[in-house]
C-alpha cells in the first residue's frame, strides 16, 4: 500500500523521453501523482469515459476522505517533463544582450566582473534574484543550475529564494582568487573555501536546492584553492556534492589554463589532478576538448553541459557535441546566461541543432573548423552509435534537454523523465491557447494536430514561454501562463 495519498491525477497526452534517439508519446495518458510530489502510477490508454473507473481500479479515489484534484488537458494541451538547464549565471541576466563583439577573457573583464561585483550588495541581490528565478522557471525551467557570485550573503539569498518560489536548483557560490580584478576576487583561497563551506551548510536543510562547489574555470583558481575544493567536494560522507565548472570554451582560455598548469597534460587533467572530475562534475562548454580529454571525461563519469548560444555569441567555436554522445559522454544543455543571450531552454535546443548542423557540413565538405579539425582525421567512427557527422535528431534534442540534463546532474533516478517512482518535475505545453500564432492549427491540419511528435517539434523550434501553461515541481504547481502567484 502506498505510504502516500494520491493528491492529483493528470489525464491526457504525455510525451517522455526514453533514450537519445528515442521518446514515447502516450495519447491518453492517466498519471497519479503522490502527496510527497513523487508519480506512484502512470496508466496508458485511458479513454475520456474510462477515467473514474481506472481510478477506482488504482484504490486511490478519495480515500481519506481527501479531495483528489483531476486535471483533464484541453485541446492542444500536452505534458512533457520539466527542462533542466545544467549550466546559467543567475546574476548575468541584467548583463543579457551586451558586449558581444568581444571573445570570452575580454567579456569577462569588461562586462561581467563589473556586474557580478555589484551582488557585494546584499540588497541588490533581494531585489534582482526574485524576478531572474521566476524568468527562468516561467521558461519551463523545473531544475537549473545556476552559479552565483563570490558573495556568500547573495549566494543565500538566491537559495532562499529559489527555495520559497519552489523551483528544484543546483546552486554554487563561485570560487575565484586569482586572475580577476582586485575589486571582484576573494581574499584568499583559505577565505574561498571557508565561505563554500557555509554555504553548503546554510543550504543543507532546503530539499530541492543542492549546493554546488564551484571553482569558475582553472585560470581564476589558485593550486591551493583547486586542492581545498577538491578536499570539500569529495569529503561528504553521504551524498557526494555536485561540482562544476568551465572547460575548453575559448582557445585563448585553453592556451592561458595550459601556461598557468604547465605540469598538467592537458585542461581536463587539471581537474582531474585536484579530485574535481567525477560522477557529478557538470562541465560547461566543453568545445576544444582533445580526445584524451574526452575519454578522461567518459571514464570518471562527468558531464558536458552544452552551450551553443553562448559559444556562437562570444565567438568560442562549435562543440562537437555529436562526437561527445559516440564516445558515450553524458551530455546535457545550458542557457549560460549572460553569454547565451537566452534563459530559455527552447532556444538553446534550436541553437544545439543549428550547432549540430554546422559541424555535419564541416564534415560533409572535409571542413571541420571547430574543435574536431586537429584530431578526428584519424578518428575511428567504427564502433560509434553515429551521431557525429549528422544534425541532432528532434529525439536527441529534447534527450538532452531533459534526461540528459538529468544524468549530467546524477539526479536521472530523481528527475528528467516522468516515470514512477520519480518526481513529478512536469509541463504542460499549450500550442492553442496564448498568443503565439505560430501555433495555431488550421482545422484541415487535423492529422498532424493529433501526432505528438509533431507538437513536440513546433513547440521546440516555435514555442516559447506563452505556450508554457503549467510548471510543476515535485508536485507542486509553481509557474505557466495558468500560475497566479500567492494562490497556493
Ligand atoms: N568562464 C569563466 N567564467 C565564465 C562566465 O561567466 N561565462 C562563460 N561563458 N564562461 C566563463
Ligand atoms: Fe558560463
Amino acid at each position: 500500500m502506498a505510504k502516500y495519498t494520491i493528491k492529483t491525477i493528470f489525464h491526457g497526452p504525455l510525451i517522455n523521453p526514453t533514450s537519445l534517439l528515442s521518446f514515447d508519446t502516450i495519447p491518453k495518458c492517466l498519471v497519479g501523482v503522490n502527496s510527497d510530489g513523487n508519480i506512484a502510477w502512470i496508466e496508458r490508454d485511458v479513454s475520456d469515459g474510462q477515467v473514474k473507473e481506472a481510478m477506482d481500479r488504482k484504490g486511490h479515489l478519495h480515500s481519506d476522505g481527501l479531495e483528489v484534484e483531476v486535471i483533464e488537458l484541453k485541446e492542444g494541451q500536452f505534458i512533457m517533463p520539466g527542462f533542466i538547464d545544467t549550466h546559467t549565471h543567475a546574476p548575468q541576466v541584467p548583463n543579457i544582450g551586451t558586449g558581444y563583439r568581444y571573445e570570452l577573457l575580454e567579456w569577462l573583464e569588461k562586462y561581467t566582473f563589473p556586474l557580478e561585483a555589484q551582488f557585494a550588495d546584499v540588497e541588490y541581490a533581494k531585489k534582482v534574484y526574485p524576478e531572474i528565478v521566476k524568468r527562468f522557471i516561467q521558461c519551463g525551467t523545473t531544475t537549473c543550475c545556476y552559479y552565483s557570485t563570490i558573495h556568500l550573503a547573495s549566494s543565500k539569498v538566491l537559495a532562499d529564494i529559489v527555495h520559497s518560489v519552489g523551483q528544484r536548483a543546483l546552486i554554487g557560490k563561485c570560487n575565484m582568487d586569482r586572475h580577476c580584478p582586485e575589486y571582484y576576487r576573494e581574499e584568499s583561497a583559505q577565505r574561498s573555501v571557508e565561505d563554500t563551506r557555509a554555504f553548503i551548510k546554510y543550504v543543507e536543510p532546503l530539499p530541492l536546492v543542492y549546493p554546488v562547489v564551484t571553482p569558475r574555470f582553472a585560470i581564476s583558481c589558485s593550486r591551493e584553492l583547486l586542492a581545498g575544493l577538491g578536499e570539500l567536494a569529495n569529503a561528504a560522507s553521504t551524498s557526494p556534492l555536485h561540482i562544476q565548472t568551465h572547460i575548453s570554451e575559448n582557445p585563448s582560455e585553453v592556451a592561458w589554463a595550459g601556461e598557468l598548469f604547465p605540469e598538467c597534460k592537458n585542461y581536463a587533467s587539471i581537474y582531474d589532478k585536484y579530485h574535481l572530475l567525477r560522477r557529478g562534475t557538470i562541465l560547461a562548454h566543453g568545445v576544444w576538448l582533445d580526445e584524451d580529454e574526452v575519454a578522461l571525461i567518459q571514464e570518471r563519469g562527468s558531464g558536458i553541459s552544452h552551450c551553443p548560444t553562448s559559444n556562437f555569441n562570444l565567438k568560442s567555436g562549435v562543440a562537437p557535441v555529436g562526437r561527445y554522445l559516440d564516445c558515450g559522454v553524458k551530455v546535457g544543455l545550458g542557457t549560460d546566461v549572460s553569454g547565451g543571450f537566452s534563459p530559455s531552454m527552447l532556444v538553446t535546443m534550436r541553437n544545439a541543432s543549428i550547432a549540430s548542423t554546422v559541424v555535419a557540413l564541416g564534415h560533409q565538405h572535409g571542413r571541420l573548423n571547430c574543435a574536431t579539425s586537429g584530431s578526428t582525421s584519424t578518428y575511428d567512427h567504427g564502433s560509434n552509435s553515429g551521431f557525429s557527422g549528422s544534425p541532432l535528431a528532434l529525439a536527441t534534442l529534447f534527450f538532452l534537454a531533459t534526461l540528459g540534463g538529468a544524468q549530467v546532474c546524477a539526479l536521472e533516478d530523481r528527475i528528467g523523465s516522468l516515470d514512477v517512482g520519480k518526481a513529478w518535475d512536469a509541463l504542460i505545453v499549450d500550442l492553442q491557447e496564448g498568443s503565439n500564432p505560430a501555433l495555431w492549427s488550421q482545422e484541415s491540419e487535423e492529422e498532424e494536430r493529433n501526432n505528438l511528435a509533431h507538437q513536440l517539434e513546433r513547440f521546440i523550434f516555435c514555442g516559447d514561454d506563452r505556450n508554457v501553461y503549467g510548471v510543476w515541481v515535485q508536485g507542486r504547481l509553481i509557474g505557466g501562463t495558468s500560475f497566479v502567484e500567492g494562490s497556493k
